[in-house]
């Protein structure tokens, strides 16, 4: 499959919105990512197209530990049904993970299944000290480490943007 990751462009706008709609089988995500990118809260937005066709898209969206460490949230991330488990999530994870070390990024958090993000190296963030400001299972919430220097003596309590509470 001749899958391409790049950045999303205006015209990509409506399919993304259909496709988080259609993998999340429901509008929320869809929704949460249409406002984050209308506040000036899309960090990084990328897609993955075959052929032309956007098939995945994962949106990158700031974070704070503590209310001062800044870095960011992988999440909301989906990959059209019919083309799951054939390896477009992790390069869009592999990719937007590496461009935002690449930027000089602290951390990255993800809110996601405990089965598939310890493949990039996250770690449930209890192990740094780092909660979550919704009450979760300690295993689906997970940090990456991008700078191991800066991050040093980094903990606390986690906040995601406003939308994600907000939006539904
Ligand atoms: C999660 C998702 C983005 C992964 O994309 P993908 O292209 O299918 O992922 P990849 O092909 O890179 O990896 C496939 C792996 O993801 C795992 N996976 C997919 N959905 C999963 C789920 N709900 N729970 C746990 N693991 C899941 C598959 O089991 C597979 O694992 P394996 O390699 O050990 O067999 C995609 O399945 C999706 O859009 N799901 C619906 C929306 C969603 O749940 N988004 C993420 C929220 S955290």
């Amino acid at each position: 499959m001749e899958i391409e990751v790049r950045d999303e462009r205006p015209e990509d706008i409506p399919a993304i919105h259909a496709l988080n709609k259609q993998a999340f089988d429901q509008e929320q995500e869809a929704n949460i990512v249409d406002a984050l990118r209308k506040n000036g809260a899309a960090k990084l937005s990328l897609v993955a197209t075959l052929h032309g066709q956007v098939v995945g898209h994962v949106m990158y969206s700031p974070i704070t530990i503590a209310g001062k460490h800044e870095g960011a949230a992988l999440g909301p991330m989906s990959v059209l049904p019919q083309y799951q488990s054939k390896g477009i999530g992790s390069r869009l994870v592999r990719e937007g993970n590496e461009r935002l070390k690449q930027a000089g990024c602290l951390y990255i958090i993800v809110l996601g299944h405990a089965g598939y993000y310890p493949r990039f190296g996250f770690k449930p963030a209890s192990q740094f000290g780092v909660t979550c400001e919704w009450g979760v299972p300690d295993n689906v919430f997970m940090l990456l480490v991008l700078d191991e220097a800066r991050m040093r003596g980094v903990s606390g309590k986690s906040w995601y943007r406003s939308e994600f509470s907000s939006v539904v």
